[in-house]
């Protein structure tokens, strides 16, 4: 197996590893790369559905998205899709999949299943970069302190998907999320400190209101759009694309209006998070 940085902070290509038919050695050894790098980037693999959702139990587990439309034969796979007629697309801001949930999920796999022409790339941000980039005061001031998160804004029958032409398709709609965790978290298995709180999720610090909260939030936010922190995944078929929701924020770009992209994600089981 072959690693290749994405970014100047953030990433790997790896090559010579087939997913469909990986030993147990070469698991951990990818399993690696994404704690170390964030996201790790395959292509030209062959992965069906079944060796999908195999690969995904032999991660660790699956965490099924309550929200996403799922895949009709294989449930465990949630549909990112955008039809050729929608305007809107799904993951369209920065975000950090699952941060609602008190138990968040690990990351996801990513695979490729129908896709523009051209577009439809997605964005990664390494948030133990971003925290870095910190000066100290700041660390200082954020040391200790939590945030609360919610999906309810995004997905409730008010919230933001229902206003466009994605809300027929999504699901869980009833459901209520609430979830708090540090704002700064200690990365599980690398013990790296990674900055947890997302633009899309998180609403405010605990003890704070939103508007009390959101110029600090909006510094912290502002520590991830450097261009050392971050790297592009340009999709092409047979691509698989593996993340640590931890380290990372990601977001797919919305610039194919007119064509379809589908893709099959299967979100993988977590920890609860620590500072
Ligand atoms: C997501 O999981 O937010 C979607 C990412 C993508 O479609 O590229």
């Amino acid at each position: 197996m072959k690693m290749t940085p994405l970014g100047e902070e953030i990433g790997a290509e790896v090559t010579g590893c087939q997913l469909a038919e990986m030993s147990d050695e070469a698991l951990d050894q990818l399993k690696e790369a994404v704690w170390e790098s964030g996201v790790v980037v395959l292509r030209g693999q062959d992965l069906s559905p079944q060796q999908h959702i195999e690969l995904a139990n032999r991660w660790g587990g699956i965490d099924i998205n309550n929200y996403f439309p799922l895949n009709g034969e294989h449930p465990e796979i949630a549909e990112v899709r955008k039809e050729k007629d929608q305007q809107t697309n799904i993951g369209g801001g920065w975000h950090t999949d699952h941060s609602y949930d008190q138990v968040p999920a690990m990351g996801s796999i990513l695979v490729a299943r129908t896709l523009p022409l051209k577009g439809g790339d997605t964005l990664f941000a390494h948030m133990g970069a971003a925290y870095d980039a910190l000066d100290e005061e700041t660390k200082a001031e954020i040391a200790g302190m939590r945030a609360v998160h919610s999906a309810d804004h995004i997905y409730a029958p008010d919230g933001a998907y229902a206003q466009t032409d994605q809300g027929k398709a999504l699901r869980g709609q009833e459901l209520k999320t609430l979830a708090t965790h540090p704002v700064v978290i200690r990365h599980p298995q690398t013990g790296r400190k990674l900055l947890y709180v997302n633009p899309a999720f998180t609403l405010h610090f605990e003890g704070q209101t939103r508007e009390e909260s959101l110029p600090l939030l909006q510094r912290l936010y502002a520590a991830a759009m450097t261009p050392e922190a971050q790297a592009r995944v340009v999709w092409k078929p047979g691509t698989v694309t593996i993340w640590d929701n931890r380290t990372t924020w990601h977001m797919a770009l919305n610039d194919y209006p007119g064509e379809e992209r589908i893709m099959h994600r299967i979100t993988l089981s977590g920890e609860a998070l620590a500072a």
